[in-house]
This record gives C-alpha cells, sequence and structure tokens, in this order.
C-alpha cells in the first residue's frame, strides 16, 4: 500500500514537471554560484542537478565564484586581503591565488560533471564542457585613489562563440577571469561577468545561487515575483539589504534591462532548489521579470471603467455575465488587469468561496485585437498563482463558448456540485454555462 501511494506520488509529480520540461528545452540559462557553493557539502547534489537541467534540453552556461578559495591561499601566506567598495583590489601575490583558486574550483566542477559512474545520479550522463577566453577584461584601474591592480571589468563577451558551443549542447563553464587584449589576466566579479553573458546572449533565464539570502517582504513573507521597476524602487528604498542580496539586485536590473526575460534568486542551501524553481508552478525563490511595454498587474479602482469597457461587449453576447459598475466597484480586489498604454485590454477574476480550499474564476476576456498571443494563458497562469498563494486547491469556472480553451489548459468537465454552495444558488439555469474545474496540488 506505502509502495502503492509513493508510485503515485511521484507519477503525479512527475506528470505536473511536464509542461516545464517541454517549456525549457532549448532554452539558454545562465547559472551563477559563488566560491562557498563549492566548497559546500552539497555541490556535488547541485552538479548532479545542474546536468539533469542539461540532459533535458537546457542550455547552460555555468559561471563560479572563488573568493573563499583566493582569500584561504592568501591567508595561508599571511598576507592582507584587501578590500575597496566591495571589491578586492588583486596585487600580484591576490592574482596567483585567484589564477590558483580559479583553475583549481574549474578542475573540480568539470570532474564532477564528468562523472558517469553506475548507481549515482550521473550514470550515463556523458556532458561535454568547454571553458575558453570567452571574456575580454579591462583594468578597473585608479578610482578615488585607489589602483585596483589585476581588479578588472567586463569589456566584452565572444558571444558567438558561446552560442555555438552551446547549439553543440556543450556546457560553458567560466570563471571570474578574463584577458586584455594586451595579454593580461584580470580577476572579474561572477556576477558581473554572469550579467554580461546572459545579457549578451540575450539568456532566457539568468539565475543567481544565492547564499541564503531570500527576499522577504515587510512580513517575513517570500517575495514570489518582482517586475523590473519593483526592483528597482526595492534597492532604492531605505529597507535594509545586506551587500550581497544588494548585488544581486543591481546585477538582476541590469540583466533585465538589457533582454534577459528572467533573474532568479535562489537560496543555494536548499537541496533541489534549481528543480524547485524551474519545474514547480510556486517556484522556490524570487522571481525578477523584465518589463514589457505591457503590464499584468492586480485591479485598483481606476481600472473599473476601462474593465466595464472591455467586458460589455461580452455582456451584450451572453459570453460574460453582466456585472454593475457598483458590483465591480465593491469586487475590484479580485480582479487582475493587463494595462497596455494605459488602456484595459485583458482581464480576470478570482473568488474565493467560503470554502477556503475552492475558487471560481470568472470574467476572464482578453480584446480581441489583441488574441492568440498568450494573454489569456497568462492571465489565466497569474489567477492561478495567486489561487495557489492563498490555498486554494481547486479552481472552477463556467463557461457558455470556451469550454475547449479551459480544457486544453487542464480543466476537466464537472457539475453544479463542484460549485462553491453560494454559486449554486445563483446559478442561471437560462444561461446554461458548463462547469470546469482544475485541481492544483
Ligand atoms: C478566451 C480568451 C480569454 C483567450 O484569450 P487569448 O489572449 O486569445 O488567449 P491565448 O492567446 O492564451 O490562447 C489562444 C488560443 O486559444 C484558442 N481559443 C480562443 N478562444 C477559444 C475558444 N472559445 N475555444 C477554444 N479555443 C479557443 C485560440 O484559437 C488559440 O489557439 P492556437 O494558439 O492553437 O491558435 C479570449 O478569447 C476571450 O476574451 N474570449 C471571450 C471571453 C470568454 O470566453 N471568457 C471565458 C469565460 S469565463
Amino acid at each position: 500500500m506505502e509502495n502503492r501511494n509513493n508510485d503515485n506520488r511521484f507519477v503525479k509529480s512527475f506528470r505536473h514537471s511536464a509542461p516545464y520540461i517541454h517549456a525549457h528545452r532549448d532554452r539558454t540559462v545562465v547559472l551563477v554560484f559563488g566560491g562557498e557553493a563549492v566548497a559546500s557539502q552539497g555541490f556535488a547534489d547541485l552538479v548532479h542537478d545542474i546536468a539533469l537541467l542539461h540532459s533535458l534540453g537546457i542550455r547552460l552556461v555555468l559561471i563560479h565564484g572563488v573568493r573563499p578559495q583566493v582569500e584561504a591561499r592568501l591567508e595561508a601566506t599571511g598576507a592582507i586581503i584587501e578590500y575597496a567598495r566591495g571589491l578586492r583590489i588583486t596585487d600580484d601575490d591576490a592574482l596567483a591565488c585567484v589564477k590558483e583558486a580559479a583553475g583549481t574550483v574549474r578542475m573540480e566542477i568539470e570532474a564532477l560533471l564528468s562523472m558517469g559512474l553506475a548507481n549515482t545520479p550521473m550514470s550515463g550522463a556523458c556532458i561535454g564542457v568547454t571553458s575558453g577566453n570567452f571574456v575580454t577584461a579591462r583594468p578597473l584601474g585608479v578610482r578615488d585613489g585607489i589602483d585596483y591592480c589585476h581588479t578588472g571589468e567586463v569589456r566584452r563577451i565572444d558571444t558567438a562563440a558561446i552560442r555555438q558551443h552551446l547549439a553543440e549542447r556543450r556546457i560553458v563553464l567560466l570563471s571570474p577571469i578574463g584577458y586584455s587584449p594586451t595579454g593580461e589576466i584580470f580577476n572579474l566579479s561572477a556576477g558581473e561577468v554572469a550579467t554580461a553573458v546572459a545579457s549578451g546572449l540575450h539568456a532566457d533565464k539568468l539565475i543567481f545561487m544565492t547564499e541564503g539570502h531570500t527576499l522577504r517582504d515587510n512580513r517575513r513573507r517570500r517575495i514570489y515575483q518582482l517586475t523590473l521597476q519593483d526592483a528597482k524602487s526595492l534597492l532604492h528604498s531605505r529597507r535594509r539589504l545586506d551587500d550581497s542580496t544588494r548585488k544581486c539586485l543591481h546585477h538582476a536590473i541590469q540583466a533585465c534591462s538589457s533582454g534577459v526575460r528572467r533573474v532568479h534568486l535562489l537560496d543555494r542551501n536548499t537541496d533541489g532548489v534549481l528543480l524547485l524553481e524551474l519545474f514547480t508552478r510556486d517556484g522556490h525563490g524570487t522571481l525578477i521579470t523584465a518589463e514589457t511595454y505591457e503590464g499584468l498587474r492586480p485591479a485598483n479602482i481606476d481600472d473599473v471603467g476601462g474593465i466595464l469597457e472591455l467586458i460589455k461587449p461580452l455582456e451584450d453576447e451572453g459570453i460574460l455575465v453582466r456585472r454593475s459598475r457598483e458590483l465591480l466597484e465593491i469586487e475590484i480586489s479580485h480582479f487582475l488587469v493587463i494595462e497596455r498604454d494605459g488602456t484595459i485590454i485583458g482581464c480576470a477574476a478570482l473568488y474565493p468561496s467560503k470554502d477556503e480550499k475552492l475558487a471560481e474564476l470568472a470574467c476572464l476576456a482578453v480584446h480581441p485585437d489583441y488574441h492568440n498571443a498568450g494573454r489569456g494563458a497568462a492571465l489565466l497562469q497569474s489567477v492561478e498563482a495567486r489561487a495557489w498563494q492563498e490555498g486554494i486547491e481547486k479552481l472552477v469556472v463556467l463557461t457558455t463558448r470556451t469550454a475547449h480553451w479551459f480544457r486544453e489548459r487542464g480543466f476537466l468537465a464537472g457539475n453544479m456540485g463542484d460549485l462553491p454552495a453560494g454559486k449554486k444558488a445563483l446559478y442561471n439555469y437560462k444561461r446554461n454555462a458548463k462547469v470546469y474545474y482544475k485541481s492544483l496540488h
């Protein structure tokens, strides 16, 4: 019995992951982790998860840090470690340590990715890994009177070469090191390299594996998602953020502003966090999304007029149930809208029922000029995310003409019994709408 339950659970969760597996195939993901992750006990597991992503067809660029490894080497030689503005001043001794540490860490990662022992998660893996001179650097130079010596900044990324290796199904592994046309070596920040690579490649995702710095709101709840604007406001707000989170947010804003669609901040201490983030609905970190020319957001009272204008023709046709302005004003907090250049072009509402685990999705509409571009799906996804966050386990919808649209998105035909009690009492038999439901576990 126990085994059968486990089997069922496995099958269910594997099936739930299927849409994400399809969605991520052939996508380009840039993943950056610090030297702390490399030195940690769970690093082999992280590498196994990376290998799994590779085997699912995700194009991966990995960037590793070396800070603790360099510090350990410098300490061992009794050298003084100097930082200015959070950047290491890389003198000749430090550069020697950086070279040694970067070489060692890179080899350790390559070795882990080359494993293929039977009875390990890497059995049968056979992964090609490429490193090389993809990053051109220049010196930071002298700033405010401080000479940063061999500490550099990114000047150029050879994106064409990286793309070629990714197309050949190889993982590209980069150290925080760059070379200058004068033949010198520069120590770079791994975050900066990752941001430049992700921006240059217009990567689908840039993932920061942080040292446990989860973004939380004022009530200590995890922040699931930030728009580019939210991220900027947070960075410039008076909220106390640790240095590392500040840097990540700064890089995320830079990346989102230069063509990276999504940036994820994940706590690398959580076992399997990459898999949770990429293959479950709710993810496990904070997602920062690039701003678009239009936005999907919770509605406010100023949107009532726009929503009424959008849904009026659909009400007239009997596709949507009629709502008065007064009712809409009362219920506005249930709505999400898509606003484009000041016009409401899409909306959807989530009505939780008294039974807290059940909610109704209603009033889903996209302006006909903007059909067939995924906006309906985006609204549905946001409603589902909101429902999930509110602990709702089942969504129901009443529809007269859109049944197939819902069926194609995981809804199943139901009956009156699936409706919340209050809704049953109000059911309009003349409309003869069909009931569909979707489980959100
Ligand atoms: C249903 C609706 C919200 C979809 O919006 P959208 O932004 O066009 O949706 P998407 O772009 O995510 O999906 C488009 C896909 O759905 C299909 N589709 C659209 N309406 C459909 C319907 N009534 N039945 C089945 N499929 C439908 C399109 O053909 C397209 O499929 P394709 O990509 O394979 O060609 C929009 O058509 C609408 O506002 N309809 C009127 C209101 C309505 O019926 N609301 C639901 C009642 S609660």
